[in-house]
This record gives C-alpha cells, structure tokens and sequence, in this order.
C-alpha cells in the first residue's frame, strides 16, 4: 500500500499547496442545485502523473485518473487491456500531486461488471491504495445495482454513458451515440439508471448534444460532457488531448496548445547543441570552487 508523500525538500517541482482545504464529493454534488442548475459549472480533466497533477490542480474540480492512460501513457491500442495495479499505481501519483482537486478513479475494464461484490473488492483496494475520494465506471441500466451497492457502502461513483470505450468491441468504434431514436431513448434510461442509483455526477461522452440537454435536465446529479455539447453542468477533456500533444485529435477537442511542435522543437535544439559541443556550457558544469 502507498503511504507516500511529496518531500519537498527532495522534489523537482515548487509546489505550493494554497490554503484551501481538498473539494468534497458532497461539494461537487452540490453544485447542481435544487432547482437542477449549475452555477458554476464542474471543471474536470485527466492526470496520470504527480507533476501532471501538481500544475492542473489549481485550476480543476475534479481530476480524474482516467483508464485513457493505456492510450495515451502505455501506447495500447484501447482501453481493454489496462489494469487495476495501473489505475493504482497512477492513481496514488495523481494524489500525492495535488491538494485541491477530488481524485477520482477510472475502474478498468474487467474489474467491477462481473457482479457488485467484485466491483466493492476492487474499488475498495482502490481507494485504500491510492487516497482518492471516489471511482467511475462505465454503464448504464445493466450498471445501476453495482452503482447502488458501492454508494451504499461508502463509495463514491461518477456514472459514465453514452459513448463507453470500454465497450468498443461491442459498439464496433467510436463514434459519438444517440443519432436514432431508440439510441438516445436508450442513452437516456441509462443516464437516469445510473443517476438514480446515487452516482454523484455523470459523465455524457459522445452524445447528441439534445441527448445532452435531456439527460442534464432530468437527473439530480451534475452532468460532465465529453464530447457532449456546453448544455452540461461540468467538462472534462484528455489534457494530451487538449495541450495539442497528439497530431490527431477528435472532432469535440479544443487544442490551447501545440506542446508536440514546441517539444519536438525543444528536443531538435537540444540534439543540435549536443551534436555541435554547445551544450553543456560554463553555466552547467561543475568545478571546485
Ligand atoms: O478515461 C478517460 O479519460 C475518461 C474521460 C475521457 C471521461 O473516461
């Protein structure tokens, strides 16, 4: 079990932790109020590492260890093949960088569909391993009694539907749901399942954006769009995805940044320097004083 924290003494980057206490899970639940509008709409993204989190904490509600890591860390092709030990490996990175922000985890796929008791068995070694306040999971109606059975025992679930990529074998790809009828009714029912059964928000990934409207209108729970229009209570996006640090991003990503030119960019002048005997420099080097 990781007991670890930042030694500041010992670590490369400047933390600061601000004198604010962590969000709660009641806090972020409770920014949909009673008359179902969200004042301040729920900023979420992904981190996978400590430093990741350290500079996205400050800004975030939510961030969330999503299980996109075996994408976007591991180079896997889906999502399949991720595991528990990744999710808390990462996930207990992602806490020990950050102070503000609720930690949430991805359940990867595998771990918690077969029935409730094994969903319980793995989100308690979870949370126990990595200090994070709450798990996601994917799935809606065929979801809803392991959803309740968590909450029940103390464990807090975002929901997740619509688009699901741990079901892309099933859903033959990735493109966004909802386009028919009995699809959104569907994305619908299951939005309501998991909601009723008491998840504290809910992501709606790749959906309609009337799918959006709809689901955000008539669950309790703040909803949090991916790919799902601005009619959401909260956004998460993939933060690789939004600094620009893949050539390929998908149609709902706002790029703020082009980190991949400037580190390629960063790394072809490193490489010159080294090659032309520039680099390191008086400035870099030791001698006795
Ligand atoms: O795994 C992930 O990063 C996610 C978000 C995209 C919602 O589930």
């Amino acid at each position: 079990m990781s007991t670890y924290t930042i030694d500041t003494s010992t670590s490369r980057a400047n933390p600061t932790p601000a004198p604010m206490r962590r969000l709660t899970v009641p806090k972020i639940q409770e920014r949909k109020g009673p008359d179902g509008k969200t004042h301040e709409p729920i900023v979420m993204l992904t981190a996978y590492t400590a430093r990741m989190a350290q500079l996205l904490d400050p800004h975030c509600d939510l961030l969330l260890v999503g299980d996109s890591l075996g994408q976007v860390i591991y180079g896997l092709p889906s999502t399949i093949p991720v595991t528990l030990e990744m999710m808390c490996a990462h996930g207990a990175a992602v806490v020990r960088g950050s102070w503000h922000a609720v930690v949430a985890i991805d359940m990867p796929f595998g771990s918690y569909e077969a029935s409730p008791e094994q969903a319980f068995a793995s989100a308690s070694r979870v949370l126990k391993e990595t200090g994070a306040a709450a798990v996601k999971l994917e799935g809606g109606e065929a979801m809803a009694e392991t959803v309740a059975f968590l909450v029940k025992r103390g464990i807090p679930v975002i929901g997740h539907v619509g688009l699901t990529p741990q079901a892309v074998n099933s859903l033959g790809g990735y493109r966004a749901r909802g386009r028919d009828d009995a699809e959104a009714a569907k994305i619908l029912a299951d939005a309501r399942a998991v909601a009723e059964a008491g998840c504290f928000a809910l992501v709606l990934e790749g959906v309609m954006e009337e799918i959006a409207i709809e689901a955000t209108r008539s669950v309790p729970c703040p909803t949090i769009g991916i790919g799902a229009s601005a009619h959401c209570d909260g956004q998460v996006l993939v933060t690789e995805d939004m600094l620009g640090l893949f050539e390929r991003t998908p149609r709902f990503v706002k790029r703020y940044d082009d980190l991949a030119t400037r580190i390629g960019e960063a790394a072809a002048t490193y490489a010159g320097e080294v090659r032309a005997r520039s680099f390191p420099t008086e400035e870099q080097i030791y001698r006795p004083k």
